[in-house]
């Protein structure tokens, strides 16, 4: 129950913060590099990193869900060739970023990292489900759930059919 609420949470999120996020740079500007400002911080308010247990927490997550998006058919395919630690780690400090957490973000933008991949949306949702079947797992607080799914769903358009 829970996750069909966070999804439709996060397809309304898409919808919302289309027009919300208009006067912001394009996540998808190739000019604006990895180490300028891409990522939406989605809190002033450190309690919602604290809420994912801090950057510890944040690798557990990434360590659960890395080994769900490799059994589940539809990422299997992405992820099983790649560098897994490497993405852990960039996803972690991606995380931490939008939440305002000690971090830098060392990675491409979406729409580098995700270019010629050909990701389509059961792949995005099914990446996502798993997310939040982990966010689960771990406690996190529904509500802080949806504050992340809501400060990812604009990536959608950097990351699908490209
Ligand atoms: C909101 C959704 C997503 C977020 C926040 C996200 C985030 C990231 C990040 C931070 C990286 C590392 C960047 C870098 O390599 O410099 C990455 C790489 C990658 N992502 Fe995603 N991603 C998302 C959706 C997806 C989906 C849906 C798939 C496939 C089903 C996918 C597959 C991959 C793969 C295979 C890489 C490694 C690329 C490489 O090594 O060249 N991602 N992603």
């Amino acid at each position: 129950m829970k996750i069909i609420l966070a999804s439709t949470f996060f397809l309304t999120a898409m919808t919302i913060t289309g027009t919300a996020i208009a006067a912001e740079p394009a996540i998808s500007d190739t000019e604006i590099k990895p180490s300028a400002p891409t990522l939406p911080i989605i809190t002033d308010d450190t309690a919602l990193f604290e809420q994912f247990g801090g950057r510890e927490g944040l690798t557990k997550i990434m360590d659960d869900v890395m080994v769900r998006w490799l059994a589940n058919p539809r990422t299997k395919p992405f992820f099983e060739n790649s560098d897994q630690d490497r993405i852990k780690l960039q996803l972690v400090e991606q995380f931490c970023v939008i939440m305002k957490g000690p971090c830098e973000y060392s990675g491409r933008t979406m729409a580098e990292a995700h270019r010629g991949m050909n990701v389509n949306e059961g792949s995005f949702y099914a990446l996502v489900e798993e997310l939040q079947i982990t966010l689960n797992k771990m406690d996190v607080p529904f509500r802080a759930q949806n504050r992340l799914i809501a400060a990812l769903a604009p990536m959608h358009r950097d990351i699908i059919d490209k």
